[in-house]
């Protein structure tokens, strides 16, 4: 595929006008002020130009652009291509509780209305829920997510279907004093790892998770840590998520924090994405900060179930790995990631009152480069020669975007998700014009509100 002059968001997070833009074997070719056609004709070649910044990729394999054939041309006026978005946080199966707990404090919510319609779940539930996520992620331009959720493997199965790509964790509460191996979520979780880690050209991984201090005991969390270090796995945890939880921990921990607690046992010796981490201190910040920790911020969620604020640019400053996720769709309620690095970009100026705060460059990276690195996915999440064509297009014709002072203002000020018109994984489309390529939008939607239904009709 060609997108042919086209305005293009680049490395440095710049709208850069007149770019050309080739896709071929899932991987970005060429990306220059020039049509690579043009240079077949001169003879001449399209050079590649040295990466700059951030981990060096491979180049692609195969023949040059200037020798190749680039298949379809998207034509390029009055479009933006960006790289896609990376979801670091979710509970995809979850697309079957939306509207349903709705303006609850968070104990009755979640010990009322999630955990009981959750006990309901089956696999075949989870399967629909997250096809149907795929399809509305995939409408918003996200072409890949980390979740943690039971039936981790009909998720992976979605998942696998609709082209995306998955960073897949179980779900676990561990109170029992024994060991990891004695619980069913160990033999679960190797089978998972064994059976998805890597399947689909790498698209589906799988991680370890410890749903957060306060469901899971030391024996299991010091277990869980040396599995994933073991194996070379990531982690996926909740931290610091409520002042309760801070408090609580410090009490069963001898006044540590979640973060400290964590540090002390080792967790962050593996590459790990936290989810929150709203209630964290300088020291906390410090930790995270140093050892490179993923925070994927959620702010959607921690505005509606009434959290507080994640010091959001205080981690921008000290350096923290600050992503961004969309949370389960009890608490948001859906995956149009736009709609969360709008309030990323907001709600912390508000929060702070220093307009300064977090930069609409600093929310596009968040969104996108930093994401696909928390997962992994070191060569995604930028429009760069040699990275993986995880990439949307969006109309930038309407009236949210004129005049074009600075695009990458309007893009996280002025845009939205529905101005997204094709979404493509490892050059697939998943998404183009009201369509989706890969997924049956009308069967999933279907089993999706049924599910539901069955399952209310149960509690
Ligand atoms: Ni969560």
């Amino acid at each position: 595929m060609l997108f042919a002059d086209v305005s293009v968001l680049d490395e440095h997070f710049a709208v850069k006008p007149h770019q050309w833009v080739a896709v071929q074997g899932g991987v970005i070719t060429y990306v220059g002020d020039s049509d690579p056609r043009g240079a077949m004709a001169a003879g001449c070649g399209a050079a590649t130009a040295p990466a700059e910044g951030d981990s060096p990729v491979t180049p692609p394999l195969g023949a040059a652009p200037a020798t190749a054939d680039f298949g379809e041309v998207v034509d390029g006026a009055g479009r933006l291509l960006m790289p896609a978005l990376y979801n670091t946080h979710a509970h995809s199966p979850m697309t079957l509780l939306r509207g349903y707990a709705e303006n609850l404090p968070l104990d009755r919510w979640l010990n009322e209305k999630c955990f009981p319609f959750e006990a309901k779940m089956t696999g075949d539930d989870c399967y629909w829920g997250t096809l149907l996520a795929c399809a509305e992620m995939a409408r918003f331009g996200v072409v890949s997510f980390s979740d943690m959720y039971y039936h981790a493997d009909r998720s992976a199965q979605a998942v696998l279907e609709s082209g995306m790509k998955a960073n897949l964790s179980g779900a676990l509460v561990a109170f029992e004093d024994k060991p990891f191996s004695d619980y069913p979520e160990y033999a679960f979780m190797e089978q998972l790892g064994n059976e998805w880690n890597g399947a689909a050209d790498g698209r589906i991984r799988v991680d370890y998770n410890l749903h957060s201090e306060y469901l899971t005991n030391e024996t299991v969390a010091r277990d869980i840590v040396a599995l994933a270090k073991e194996k070379g796995l990531r982690m996926h945890i909740h931290l610091s998520e409520t002042a309760k939880e801070v408090e609580e921990c410090r009490g069963r921990h001898g006044g540590m924090s979640p973060v400290a607690y964590f540090e002390a046992i080792g967790l962050f010796e593996v590459p790990t994405t936290a989810a929150h981490c709203v209630w964290v201190d300088e020291a906390d910040m410090d930790i995270l900060a140093q050892r490179g920790v993923f925070v994927a911020n959620n702010p959607a969620s921690n505005l509606k179930l009434g959290i507080g604020f994640a010091p959001i640019p205080r981690m921008f400053e000290k350096g923290v790995n600050v992503c961004l996720g969309s949370d389960g769709m009890a608490s948001n309620n859906n995956h149009n990631l736009f709609h969360d690095m709008y309030l990323q970009a907001m709600v912390y100026k508000g929060a702070t009152l220093d307009p300064t705060a977090v930069t609409p460059q600093q929310a596009l990276r968040a969104a996108t480069r930093t994401g696909a690195l928390s997962q992994g996915r070191d060569d995604c999440g930028l429009v760069r020669e040699g990275m993986r064509a995880d990439l949307c297009l969006l109309d930038v014709t309407g009236p949210s975007w004129c005049p074009a002072t600075d695009m990458a203002c309007n893009l996280v000020y002025a845009g939205h998700g529905s101005d997204v018109v094709m979404t493509l994984c490892d050059g697939q489309v998943l998404y183009a014009q009201g369509n989706f390529p890969t997924i049956d939008l009308e069967r999933a939607k279907a089993e999706c509100a049924a599910r539901t239904k069955r399952i209310l009709g149960e509690l």
